[in-house]
């Protein structure tokens, strides 16, 4: 086989130094079973590739490659696929456990791989997957929302808390085309001004008092609640603000324990959303991905659902992935960045 380009790093770095993230060459893997090679024209950058470049203390032998959500072309299908062939445009958010995207050439289970949107640029189309399956399964898996059921979720409030950045622009998006009412949180004029764009129907402000705002907007408690930034910081407003019997999503973790015992007088649900689940553990359902991103390019080259693509970065190369890096640890970002070779 070819060697093919990759970018990496071998331990965590300042991501001003030239040398956090750096190029090198590397044998082009091979496609067997469901594997796809996909030929990677743009990938995004999320918190999970700052999280996991900033955890690597340890000096690796080896570069790591990072980097999940992709748009690119099949070059190659392993033996086992059925799903695509050589030559389609597929979109995807990877698995946890196997090397990124940042590099030429990517290898991926075709199950959790979707048809490309045809009316997007890659750019666009490289924003989307992680963000949408994340929002589909905790709002419609992980809670008991139907997406397809506006008339019967119509009455029903959401507060989606970080309506800005990736996730959050994805979410509010998709609870409004549920039906819902979105109350989500922003707390610059920019972020504000986004969050409105993208489906809220009310905004109010992370850095302020939610329980007050909320009230004050008319509502005494919300149905579900999505949690998307700091759930310590968050968690007694959470409980003040569920409706008895409603209904907790949480994306982020928390870095002390839960005190879930808060939620019993109110009987309130708690769940955890990790877009990783399926493919780390292989679940039976694993396939749903293929199916949630399927529906996610038709909403978006429908027009129903738009890309939150806020910064565009050309070439793929170890400075522009340093710049995007830099951006999404701001924790200010708005939207998503991706980077581009297209
Ligand atoms: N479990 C999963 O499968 C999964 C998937 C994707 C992401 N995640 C995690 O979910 C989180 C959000 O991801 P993302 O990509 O949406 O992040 P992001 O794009 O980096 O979010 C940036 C936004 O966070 C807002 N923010 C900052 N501090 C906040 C706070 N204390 N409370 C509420 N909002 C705050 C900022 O809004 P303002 O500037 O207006 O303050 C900013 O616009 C990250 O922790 C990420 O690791 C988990």
């Amino acid at each position: 086989m070819p060697d093919m380009r990759a970018i990496g790093f071998t331990h965590n770095q300042p991501i001003e130094n030239n040398q956090s993230f750096f190029e090198f060459f590397e044998p082009r893997p091979e496609a067997t079973g469901h594997d796809l090679l996909v030929k990677v024209i743009a990938t995004a950058v999320n918190p999970v590739d700052t999280g996991v470049r900033r955890g690597t203390t340890e000096r690796l032998d080896r570069p790591k490659v990072i980097g999940w959500d992709a748009y690119g072309i099949v070059t190659a299908v392993g033996e086992a696929v059925t799903l695509f062939q050589t030559g389609d445009r597929v979109f995807y958010a990877g698995a946890f456990k196997r090397p990124g995207t940042d590099s030429e050439y990517h290898l991926v289970d075709e199950r959790i791989v979707g048809p490309a949107p045809t009316k997007l640029t890659p750019a666009e189309i490289a924003a989307t997957p992680l963000t949408s399956l994340t929002t589909w399964e905790a709002l419609f898996e992980q809670l008991p929302i139907n997406f397809d059921a506006p008339k019967e979720n119509t009455g029903h409030t959401v507060l989606i808390i970080n309506g800005a950045g990736g996730v959050g622009s994805m979410a509010t998006q998709l609870a409004h085309l549920a039906g819902l009412t979105v109350i989500a949180t922003a707390s610059r004029p920019e972020t504000i001004a986004w969050t409105q764009s993208h489906g809220a129907d009310y905004v109010v402000n992370h850095r302020e008092d939610l329980v007050a705002q909320v009230h004050d907007l008319g509502f005494k408690t919300v149905d579900y609640i999505l949690e998307l930034s700091n759930l310590n910081q968050h968690w007694s407003e959470i409980v003040d603000l569920i409706k008895p019997s409603g209904h907790i999503v949480s994306i982020t973790g928390s870095e002390t324990p839960l005190d879930l015992r808060a939620l019993k007088p109110k009987r309130a649900t708690f769940a955890w959303e990790w877009m990783y689940t399926k493919s780390y553990y292989e679940t039976p359902d694993m396939l749903s991905q293929h199916a949630i991103l399927t529906r996610v390019q038709q909403l978006l080259d429908a027009g129903k659902l738009k890309s939150t693509l806020n910064k565009t970065m050309t070439p793929i190369n170890a400075a522009n992935l340093r710049a995007a890096h830099a951006l999404v640890e701001s924790n200010r970002m708005i939207g998503k960045v991706v980077i581009t070779n297209a």
